[in-house]
């Protein structure tokens, strides 16, 4: 259990007096930076006085240093009995997940599932909720949609809400690791599907997050700029080595990418597997199309099947 009970609707949060351990970094990351959120605002710029010391309806919030010594390893996420209802909809009912520090974690579900849900629960956007969230608060998330300022070029985009003297050139950075150097200067009208989302990209990673939340990033991607963009974001992840949390209707996507592979079902995790196996991962490895049978048929999909 926290030791902390927070809340920090955008994922700031100041250590207080009561907890001893929330100025100690861990391999969880550097719990007590600014966060960035949904919106990519970062944590300082809508201020501390989000942050208190307060009970949430029944929910805890914070940041998995806050749990005691001893309890668990180092976790980006820690949830326990988390449920989010909409009226008389329970959308999330008592859901307990664990992601571990530089772990990538795909999740599926069928569509109204939930997958948004948490992930805007997580992102520190919702605390209409029950239970315990403990979260990275170095933390970052990248949509479907790019969601850019239009009136902003690409380098203002990355390092909107950040500061220091060195902004721009970490912005540069970041540019350039997604493969859009000597772009800066773009405006996001004149950027492709596939050059807006390496600028989401590039934002979310100037932060440093040690979580990455990504919702169905790729799934407005054309096949050839999506297999791009799986490339790229391994190689993020390999330099970076961050928490991850894909969220994907693609299972061969989630396949490819993840350590470890969950299936939200009414509320629930309803399965869950390691994905074990040895890279490159081919589709065409028995053992590949044995995990997707798998995970389809926990999806409620049927396989179509050659009947030549
Ligand atoms: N603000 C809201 N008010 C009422 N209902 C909501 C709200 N947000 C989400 N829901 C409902 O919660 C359920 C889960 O929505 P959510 O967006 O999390 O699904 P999802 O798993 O992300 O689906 P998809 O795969 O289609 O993106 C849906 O039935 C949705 O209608
Ligand atoms: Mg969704």
């Amino acid at each position: 259990m926290a030791t902390r009970i927070l809340r920090h609707l955008t994922g700031a949060a100041t250590p207080t007096a009561a907890t001893p351990t929330a100025a100690t970094p861990t391999a969880a990351g550097p719990l007590g930076a600014g966060a960035v959120g949904a919106d990519q605002v970062d944590a300082d710029q809508v201020g501390a006085d989000r942050v208190g010391a307060d009970r949430v309806g029944d929910a805890r919030f914070g940041s998995p240093a806050d749990a005691p010594a001893g309890e668990e390893p180092a976790a980006a996420v820690r949830v326990r009995g988390l449920t989010r209802a909409f009226g008389p909809r329970v959308v999330l009912d008592g859901l307990d997940l664990t992601v571990a520090s530089g772990e990538f974690v795909a999740l599926l579900g069928r569509s109204g599932s939930g997958k948004s849900t948490l992930l805007r629960i997580l992102g520190g956007f919702d605390d209409e909720v029950t239970g315990d969230v403990l979260v990275a608060r170095r933390r970052a998330v990248v949509f479907q949609e790019p969601r850019l300022l239009p009136w902003t070029r690409a380098l203002g985009n990355v390092v909107l809400g950040l500061r220091g003297t060195d902004v721009d050139s970490r912005g540069r950075a970041a540019l350039a690791e997604v493969g859009l150097a000597g772009r800066e200067r773009s405006w996001p009208v004149t950027l492709s599907g596939g050059e807006s989302q390496r600028v989401a990209l590039a934002r979310a990673l100037v932060r440093e997050p040690d979580l990455v939340m990504l919702d169905e990033p790729f799934g407005a991607l054309d096949a050839l700029t999506r297999i791009r963009m799986h490339a790229l974001l391994q190689e993020l992840c390999r330099r970076h080595r961050p928490a991850v949390l894909f969220v994907t209707h693609d299972v061969d996507e989630a396949i490819l990418l993840a350590d470890r592979i969950l299936v939200l079902t009414e509320g629930r995790l309803s399965f869950q597997a390691p994905v074990a196996l040895p890279a490159p991962r081919l589709r065409t490895d028995p053992a590949f199309a044995d995990l997707r049978s798998r995970l389809l048929a926990e999806l409620g999909v049927q396989e179509l099947t050659d009947v030549h």
